[in-house]
């Protein structure tokens, strides 16, 4: 069997092959290793066919929906997911075949209620119904702590205990347990009798994750991240240094037009020489009277430089074949010590 294990702070993902057919699942990808993902499919010479998702997170953005466009391959989730693009969904005990491996589901609800565990071989991805020394919460929408008890106790501990246990996060840097060794030493598994389990997880009071009303949205939805947008707007567009914008405006050039898309109040607290105004949220309808050019050139700049990137995308869209972004805002022009017109 190929394993890999991916770690992006403490989330983990994992990419499972079949030696001999070289087909493979990746289980829980994250948005900010995609091109990592890709890099280790085609290192290890396999296909990844499957794209799954042990749960919906509430603590960080899947990858699953866009590396499925790029691979053409399904995202598999629990048959209670609520997303849309999940668009192959299983049942309890419901197997995946990849090449010569089966990955059975084990439906898990508590953390979440699409939650599922993956059996594979001597091993079983737990996604966040069990964690090394800890489990999920389940104070998160549609989590359970009555349902996570049954799930653990009734479910997922009566497999063998030498099963390696592969969890969808750890915070230490460990990489695997057994379900034997945590039957003995978790400390949330101590708790054996379902009304003290239930107390003990209502009263764990954990901070909310970061992020997790946009990880919500975009892994319930399918819609896309903010950071994504991002990306994929700079994946588009040109850009220019804080220096070489600098030197052009110093040689006194006209043949640059430097727009400012911050808001009024913004602009007129001081503006790269030369600027003109155009607030980001009027530049569609307005760009036309203000640049009536489509081959001028053009350098957005705003702020901290993440709605310039937008921006210059959208000009590039709109025809202004050679608009690039600043890279950086007005406020590391200001901090680099370069000169503002008020
Ligand atoms: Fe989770």
């Amino acid at each position: 069997m190929i394993f890999e294990t991916f770690a992006a702070g403490g989330c983990k993902s994992y990419l499972i092959g079949c030696d001999a057919t070289r087909a493979a699942a990746l289980v829980d990808p994250e948005l900010s290793l995609v091109d990592r993902y890709l890099g280790a499919a085609s290192q290890h010479g396999v296909h990844v066919r499957f794209l799954v998702d042990t749960h919906t997170h509430a603590d960080h953005f899947s990858a699953s929906r866009e590396l499925g466009q790029t691979l053409g391959a399904p995202v598999v989730m629990h048959r209670l997911s609520p997303a849309p693009h999940a668009n192959l969904r299983l049942d309890d005990g419901d197997m995946l075949i990849v090449g010569q491996l089966r990955l059975e589901a084990l439906h898990t609800p508590g953390h979440t209620r699409d939650s599922m565990c993956l059996v594979v071989g001597d091993r079983v991805l737990t996604g966040d119904t069990l964690l090394i020394g800890g489990t999920g919460r389940t104070d998160l929408p549609t989590g359970d702590p009555y349902a996570l008890y049954e799930s653990l106790f009734g479910k997922l501990l009566k497999l063998p205990p030498e099963t390696l246990v592969f969890p969808a996060h750890d915070y230490k840097g460990r990489t695997s347990s057994t379900i034997g060794a945590e039957i003995a030493e978790n400390p949330r598994l101590q708790r054996k009798e379902r009304a003290e389990f239930v107390a003990m997880m209502e009263k764990l009071d954990l901070a909310a994750p970061t992020h997790l009303t946009e990880a919500l949205r975009a892994n319930m939805s399918g819609g896309k991240t903010v950071a994504q947008m991002l990306a994929e707007a700079a994946a588009h567009i040109p850009f220019v240094s804080l220096a070489a914008l600098h030197e052009r405006i110093g040689a006194n050039s006209r043949d640059v037009v430097v727009l400012d898309l911050r808001e009024s109040d913004a602009f007129r607290g001081g503006h790269i020489p030369g600027a003109r105004h155009l607030p980001r949220g009027q530049l569609e309808l307005r760009v036309n009277a203000e640049l009536p050019d489509p081959t001028v050139r053009i350098v957005t700049c705003c702020e901290f430089g993440k709605i310039s990137t937008l921006a210059a995308a959208t000009l590039r869209e709109l025809g202004f074949g050679r608009v690039a972004a600043l890279d950086g805002g007005v406020n590391a022009w200001r901090e680099a010590g370069y000169p503002l017109e008020t």
